[in-house]
């Protein structure tokens, strides 16, 4: 394999320039003002533990409501993920980056396959400035071989307690989404129950000229809900907001939490599913682990029956969740663009 297959151990090598394959000229932004990149924003607060006191309750639970509908994106506070499990996190998945090369390569993506270890190709011949090990997490029948159950033991019990907490997670916020959303809260569970989950490290080496590269490309999440750890306190992340890229940060312990396209289609259009990328830091690493939420394989996805009506008409096409995964990743990820394809549009 060449040097490139991980970022990680290329940028090892002393670099002049950034090698071609990395330089993303169709990704260059206008500089925004004239002084220079916009501020750094901190992502909307949302306090579960005060979501879930009684008191004021639908004041809270609004609130929710009018951030997945402006934002897609938030930072959840007072989670009720113990602080040890998400120290241990970043230890564990530090540790699997500081392996021996070969050792990441026993779980080396393999041909024609999404899952597993290894570099991110985007259209042209590019290449996202970070390496990546993704993986189905549940159903546990999906899980491959080769991958999750050969992990180093202490990493993969620390995955399975983080899962467990953030699958936990994942239930109650849907179920107060359902609840914001005016729809059958037993529908939404039964869409989430033993859905299918991934998830995926990744570590995003510094770069001397961030600007040049994608970190990750931009892109809007797949799923239904998205949990993202920012595991070592480096920011990177920008959302694409009323039409600018805005860099976001949020605070430690905090967890960010987006809405996906499928619970955009879900909610038939009223929540939205925000486009993001990742820029490199200049000269810190970056490391994070996102945690997909997804409905059931069996499962349809489509505009929840509780939101349509004569005034409100379907905006999306209902397809199989299998299609529909089989459909995002037989693309190249570029923006909202799988999204659009979902889109019922009027003659
Ligand atoms: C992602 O979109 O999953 C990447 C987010 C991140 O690394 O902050
Ligand atoms: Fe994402």
């Amino acid at each position: 394999f060449s040097c490139s297959f991980s970022v990680q151990e290329l940028v090892k090598e002393p670099m002049k320039t950034i090698p071609q394959h990395y330089v993303r000229l169709d990704q260059q932004q206008p500089v925004p003002s004239a002084y220079g990149a916009r501020p750094t924003q901190m992502l909307p607060i949302i306090d579960l533990n005060q979501l879930l006191s009684a008191e004021d309750f639908d004041h809270q639970l609004q609130k929710l409501h009018s951030t997945c509908k402006d934002w897609g994106f938030f930072q959840l506070v007072n989670h009720g993920v113990d602080s040890r499990i998400l120290e241990k996190v970043k230890q564990e998945v530090e540790g699997f980056y500081k392996l021996p090369l070969e050792e990441k390569m026993k779980f080396k993506t393999r041909e024609a396959d999404v899952e597993g270890y290894g570099p991110t190709e985007r259209d042209g011949g590019k290449f996202d400035w970070a390496d990546r090990f993704y993986m189905t997490t549940n159903p546990i029948h999906k899980r491959m071989p080769h991958l999750f159950p050969e992990l180093p033991s202490s990493l993969r019990n620390t995955l399975e307690s983080y899962i467990l907490e953030v699958q936990k997670l994942g239930e109650k916020l849907l179920s107060l989404m359902a609840k914001a959303l005016k729809i059958d809260e037993k529908e939404m569970m039964e869409y989430f129950d033993d859905g299918l989950q991934s998830l995926r490290m990744t570590y995003y080496p510094p770069c001397l000229q961030p600007e040049l590269v994608m970190g990750f490309t931009p892109h809007s999440d797949s799923t239904l809900i998205t949990i993202l750890h920012q595991l070592n306190g480096v920011d990177g992340l920008h959302i694409h907001k009323d039409n600018v890229w805005v860099p976001v940060c949020f605070l430690p312990n905090a967890l960010a939490v987006n809405v996906g396209d499928i619970l955009e289609i879900f909610s038939n259009g009223v929540y939205r599913s925000i486009e993001h990328k990742v820029v490199p830091n200049a000269e810190k690493e970056r490391m994070s682990i996102s945690f997909f939420i997804n409905p059931k394989l069996e499962a349809a996805v489509g505009p929840s029956p509780n939101l349509i009506d004569a005034h409100n008409p379907p905006l999306f096409k209902r397809v199989s969740l299998d299609q529909y995964v089989k459909g995002f990743f037989s693309r190249k990820l570029n923006g909202k663009s799988y999204l659009q394809h979902m889109r019922i549009h009027d003659n």
